[in-house]
């Protein structure tokens, strides 16, 4: 979905406020996109209907979809991942934002799976490349250790500032987040190495193998990389499409599977989150 820009404006008394089910905005990068890659690999796979497939084109799309027990659960898998997680009025509100403000915040199910993912590592300190508006960083708090410290970087700076109002009305102290602003490749090389329990990649898809170099880096052995949107909203698996920045994403699918340093695991949720543990 196209989210129209606007200028943003906001002020500490607008936060909670819960929304209306008429007022909400769409749930996120998520439901569909997801349900239509998996139809997409089926029907190249010859298990779903579709058009005729020419010999060749599923190993053009990825070597990725040669599989034989793909299994197309149809549009409710995804539909049921994010309408499964119950967002409060801190989340409802940072999504607004993120809305309003023209920025596409990770879906329900995408955050619950990063809340989930930073609790079970027991994260006290995550990178998160993307900071939006907060909602990611909302659920990765909330998956945090309680003393735990999110480092969250984002090349504008008004966004991160909604972030900022976000993260204290959800309760967290101000001192549980450092928000740095600026390019993600200048920031990035100033963090230390191997300190970071997760790294959340959500910025520039294009830059995606860099991110995955610094990831390497700031990864202590045992932690973990995600890469939210590799699903590129169905053009990863779209033969028509071979922009730099679908290539980026799809070499960067590619490498994290064939990585020696990598056990990962591509997670339906939102628009495709790739997650990888560090050996
Ligand atoms: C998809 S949004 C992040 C959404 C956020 N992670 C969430 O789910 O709520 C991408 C963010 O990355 C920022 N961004 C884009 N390119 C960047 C770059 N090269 N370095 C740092 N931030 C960048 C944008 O300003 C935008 O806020």
């Amino acid at each position: 979905m196209l989210i129209r820009r606007a200028e943003p404006r906001a002020t500490s008394s607008d936060i909670p406020r819960p929304l209306s089910p008429e007022e909400r905005p769409a749930t996120g990068r998520g439901s569909h996109p997801a349900s239509n890659l998996w139809l997409e690999i089926s029907t190249s796979l010859g298990t779903a209907p579709g058009p005729p497939v020419p010999p060749g084109t599923t190993a053009q799309l990825s070597p990725l979809l040669l599989r034989d027990h793909i299994i197309d659960f149809g549009p409710t898998a995804a539909t049921l991942a994010d309408t499964y997680v119950d967002e409060d009025a801190v989340l409802t509100y940072a999504r607004a934002q993120s809305a309003r403000t023209g920025v596409r915040a990770v879906g329900p199910s995408g955050g619950a799976a990063l809340r989930l993912l930073a609790a079970a590592l027991g994260a006290k300190a995550v990178a998160e490349i993307g900071t939006g508006t907060g909602v990611s960083g909302i659920y990765l708090l909330r998956g945090m250790r309680p003393d735990g410290i999110l480092t969250t970087v984002d090349s504008e700076p008004v966004r991160q500032g909604f972030a900022r109002e976000a993260y204290l009305a959800a309760g967290f102290a101000a001192n549980r987040a450092r928000f740095i602003p600026g390019r993600a490749l200048d920031v990035l090389p100033r963090l230390a190495d191997g300190q970071y329990d997760l790294v959340f990649c959500d910025a520039d898809a294009a830059e995606s193998q860099a991110y995955l170099a610094e990831s390497l880096r700031l990864l202590r052995p045992g932690g973990m990389v995600c890469f939210e949107g590799v699903f590129q909203e169905g053009r990863l698996t779209d033969p028509a499409l071979d922009d730099p920045r679908t290539r980026a994403v799809r070499e960067l699918v590619q490498a994290v599977r064939e990585s020696d340093l990598l056990l990962p695991a591509l997670l339906p949720v939102s628009d495709g989150l790739l997650c990888a543990v560090r050996r």
